[in-house]
Parts: C-alpha cells; sequence; structure tokens
C-alpha cells in the first residue's frame, strides 16, 4: 500500500469475479463451497477500496448468461446472495460503503430483490465508496434496453450523442471504470461493461477470485499507476499535459 500514489487513485474499478468453481474442485469441493468462500474475498476488496479512497467498485456477481447453469447452483447462489447482503449490512454502514445495484433485478427472486432494496434503502446517504453489484446482468442487454428506451422517449436522431446515451444504461450516474481486473485466469469480457470499459486498464491476475485480497488489489493500482492512459493521443502529448499540471 506504501507504493501507492493517492493523489492518483483511480475513480471507480470494476471486477469479473471469476474462478469460484475450480476453487473449489482444487480442493476437493462442490462448486457452491467457491462461491461462498468468494464471500471472504469481496470483504477483502471494499474493505481495500475503501482505505485508499476508490469512489466506486463494481462487481460482476451473476451474469445473464449464468441463467444457464444448472438450477441447484443458481438457487445456491441466490440463497448466499441474501445470506451475505443480511450478514454485510452492518459493516456496510459501519465502513459508510453505499450499495447500488445494475443488471435485470426483476428477474431475481423475490427474496433477493426485497433484501437487496433494503440494503439499498439504508445504505443510501453513507457517502463513503459506492459498492455496485451487477446482477443478471450483461453489456449487450444494457445496450438494448438504452436503446428501447431511447425509442420510447421519441428522443430525435440529431440528440443521440455519445453522452446523451450513456445516460440510458443503468449506470448512469456512474464515471466509467478505470481498472477492469478479471480473476480466474481466462483472459475474456464476458458480457460486462461493453460500453463502459472502452478506455479501461485491463488486468487478469492469475487468481481465482476466493483467493483474491485487498493487498492483490494494492499491487494492480501500483501497477496501473506505472501505465500511461492515452485516450488517442501522442505519448508526448500527454507528458506535455502533465507538465503542465504540476
Ligand atoms: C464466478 O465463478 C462466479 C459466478 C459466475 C457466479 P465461476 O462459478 O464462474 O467459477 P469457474 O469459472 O467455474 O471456476
Ligand atoms: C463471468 O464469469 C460472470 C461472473 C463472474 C459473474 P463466467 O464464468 O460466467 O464467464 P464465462 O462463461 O467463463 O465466460
Ligand atoms: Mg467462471
Amino acid at each position: 500500500m506504501k507504493n501507492i500514489d493517492l493523489n492518483r487513485i483511480p475513480n471507480h474499478i470494476a471486477i469479473i469475479m471469476d474462478g469460484n468453481g475450480r476453487w473449489a474442485e482444487e480442493h476437493g469441493k462442490e462448486r457452491i463451497y467457491g462461491h461462498q468462500n468468494g464471500v471472504e474475498a469481496v470483504r477483502s476488496a471494499i474493505e481495500g477500496a475503501g482505505e485508499i479512497g476508490v469512489k466506486f467498485l463494481t462487481l460482476y456477481a451473476f451474469s445473464t448468461e449464468n441463467w444457464n447453469r444448472p438450477k441447484e447452483e443458481i438457487d445456491a447462489l441466490m440463497a448466499l446472495l441474501v445470506k451475505a447482503i443480511k450478514n454485510e449490512l452492518d459493516g456496510l454502514m459501519q465502513n459508510k460503503v453505499r450499495l447500488q445495484a445494475i443488471g435485470n433485478l426483476s428477474s431475481l427472486p423475490v427474496e433477493c430483490q426485497s433484501e437487496l432494496q433494503d440494503a439499498i434503502e439504508k445504505t443510501k446517504n453513507n457517502t463513503g465508496l459506492t459498492v455496485v453489484l451487477a446482477l443478471s446482468y450483461s453489456g449487450r442487454w444494457e445496450i438494448v434496453n438504452a436503446v428501447k428506451e431511447i425509442i420510447k422517449n421519441n428522443i430525435e436522431v440529431k440528440e443521440i450523442t455519445e453522452s446523451n446515451f450513456s445516460t440510458f444504461l443503468n449506470t448512469t450516474h456512474i464515471p466509467d471504470p478505470d481498472i477492469l481486473i478479471r480473476t480466474g485466469r481466462e483472459c475474456r469480457i464476458s458480457n460486462f461493461l461493453l460500453w463502459q470499459i472502452a478506455y479501461a486498464e485491463l488486468f487478469f491476475p492469475a487468481i481465482l477470485w476466493p483467493d483474491f485480497r485487498k493487498e492483490h488489489l494494492f499491487e494492480i493500482i501500483v501497477e496501473y499507476q506505472t501505465r500511461q492512459r492515452r485516450f488517442g493521443k501522442t505519448g508526448a502529448q500527454i507528458s506535455n499535459t502533465s507538465i503542465f499540471n504540476f
């Protein structure tokens, strides 16, 4: 943590929390054991992000495509979600964490929806880190939804700009991620925040999610701070800008 420049903390970190099933398999257990152990990793990531002043942490917890998993796994995941929200609520309040959610929330079991809404409501005035849970979420679903809303609202073609379009996404009040992390040894996006990650810095640590801890997050931030984000410009333009900025 001492190697992190606290003046250049990313605003928003998004994480694809992958590898729970393989972690369980490696421990000779059922897949759900991996999901259960993933909760500790979530806690540590939230704690770490809060400690260094990250503003937004988005966690991909369940994708639209995950509905195609066996029913027992889906049921166990939804039950785990309800339990984790219940158990973590006090800690979230103490750490001033504000909880939000993106995705097709109405497709979640009713108990999940009410537990989630309750936690969102109770934490809504907290002023620390905002944790956004992506549940029954997929980037393509979100983009198609935005198009539907634009048509329903009779928005004129000339009014459609990139910034206007993004106000129709689920993430309308959330800045684009600076960092996208995927654990679990896969190097793919799996339909996560397709629009928003246009200029995110990507990290694929070779670790399975239940083993992830805030120290891994800090290592990634240290490496992020060595990267030059050019946004299409030349390297010289960027370093000149930073000279003028200081
Ligand atoms: C990620 O871990 C958690 C969810 C998708 C809900 P996986 O369950 O995908 O674990 P692996 O990829 O099979 O190891
Ligand atoms: C992505 O992981 C979704 C979540 C972590 C919630 P998956 O395990 O579902 O992704 P694929 O199927 O390997 O691409
Ligand atoms: Mg997976």
